[in-house]
């Protein structure tokens, strides 16, 4: 099939990679110029396990194209349009921000008589789209929506093993082509409305950051009690019906989706409806990364060191995407009360409001080593072999503290 992308970000840019592997021809549109010249000069504009080798993979190489125009990336083979741009938070009235969509839509709407689908990818509640189509008189019917569940960090791997391929919408022709392009996937297929094929993808991030708040919850509660928070959190995730999985205390949650997601659902409930355990979600988390800068004070204190050292940026592991990262967060709780904080990354480059370590020439004596995320690369066990040279220093990790 030949498909266009709109926007080469995170699920832009590998939805493009993982449908050219199988053989589509792909082309991606980004109006970030300077993103576009890098793919096209075979650079990566962020890092993402296995993704440069895929895009150098002759096989890939030879389906997949990158424009920073529309008209360059859609013609009249055009099968299908995925719109992947971001529906971030907008910062004053705390709804999804829809302007990039629209703007999408807008351009999408200018190609007349063509026959493509438009697939909507991005995470929006569909009523929304419903409303941009009415007020630029697009036809909304035949759009279609195709959730996606990706995790950053392992999102080929993701692609090519999808857990469920949900698809919404109304229009039989659009659907059937969809579910085509993924015919050799053997996951199962999802085939619902425009509602709740997106509320599918809204409730699925709401869960996981409820489970994980679950889980830091349990963990401060235990460990002010006396209790050994990881050895109850074990012994919980033993009942099959809880599971271990997905089940590691940290010191908070962050990334691009779960904070938005969830406060758009807090949106859609707010209105008519209460749900307290959907609304204290986000709270929950603020919380937590409260309690966790005081728990590193006061071990500070308790050890009697001179320095904090959270270790990785971004806001899990095998990724350099800090967005709402909760390093950052809870570094700015410390740093207001304790001067000597620093933040530790060898593989990203960080602004300079932030005391930083930046070669391992520079690690402290007397210091409390915070891992903010499991990372079993080799860096990582390199650093810690030298962390665990300075005197008077130790190392801290939620997920293995008593
Ligand atoms: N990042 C994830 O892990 C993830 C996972 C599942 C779903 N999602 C959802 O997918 C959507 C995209 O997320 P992302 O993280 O890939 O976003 P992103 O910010 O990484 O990428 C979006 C890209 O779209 C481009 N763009 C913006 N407006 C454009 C326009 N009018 N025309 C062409 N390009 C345009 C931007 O320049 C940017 O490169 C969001 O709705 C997000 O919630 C993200």
């Amino acid at each position: 099939m030949n498909i266009s992308i709109i926007g080469a970000g995170y699920v832009g840019l590998i939805t493009g990679v993982g449908f050219a592997k199988l053989g589509n021809k792909v082309s991606i549109v980004d109006l970030n110029h300077d993103l576009i010249q890098k793919l096209n000069n075979n650079q990566m504009p962020f890092y993402e396990p296995d993704l440069e080798d895929y895009i150098k993979n002759p096989e890939v190489a030879e389906n997949i194209f990158f424009y920073s125009d529309y008209e360059s990336s859609i013609d009249k083979n055009t099968d299908m349009v995925f719109v992947c741009v971001q529906t971030p938070t907008d910062f004053e009235s705390g709804k999804t921000d829809t302007t990039y969509l629209k703007n999408v839509l807008v351009k999408l709407n200018n190609f007349n008589n063509y026959e493509f689908t438009i697939c909507i990818k991005s995470t929006v509640n569909s009523k929304l789209i419903k409303n941009i189509c009415k007020e630029i008189n697009l036809e909304y019917e035949k759009i279609i929506f195709n959730p996606e569940f990706l995790r950053e960090g392992s999102a080929l791997f993701d692609f090519f093993n999808p857990d469920r391929i949900v698809i919404g919408g109304s229009d039989i022709n659009s659907l059937d082509k969809c579910l085509k392009l993924y015919e050799s996937f053997e996951c199962e297929k999802i085939i619902t409305d425009s509602i709740s094929s997106q509320i599918i993808k809204y409730l699925s991030n709401t869960y996981l950051a409820m489970r994980l708040s679950f889980v830091n919850e349990t963990f401060k509660l235990v460990s002010e009690f006396g209790g050994n928070p990881n050895q109850i959190l074990n012994a919980i995730g033993k009942d099959n019906r809880i599971g271990n999985h997905y089940f590691r205390p940290s010191p908070g949650w962050g990334g691009s989706c779960f904070p938005k997601d969830v406060k758009e659902v807090s949106n859609f409930l707010q209105n008519d409806y209460q749900s307290p355990l959907i609304s204290k979600i986000i709270e929950s988390n603020e919380l937590h990364m409260d309690w966790f800068a005081d728990y590193l004070l006061r071990s500070l204190k308790d050890k009697n060191l001179s320095n904090i050292i959270l270790i990785g940026a971004p806001f899990k592991e095998n990724t350099d995407d800090m967005r709402e990262s909760p390093t950052l967060k809870i570094y700015d709780r410390l740093a207001n009360k304790f001067q000597n904080t620093f933040i530790l990354d060898l593989k990203v480059k960080l602004a300079s409001d932030y005391k930083l370590i930046e070669s391992i020439e520079d690690l402290e004596e007397d210091t409390l080593y915070v891992e903010m995320f499991p990372d079993s690369s080799n860096e990582r066990l390199e650093l810690l072999k030298e962390v665990k040279k300075q005197k008077n220093s130790f190392v801290l990790k939620m997920w293995e503290t008593s």
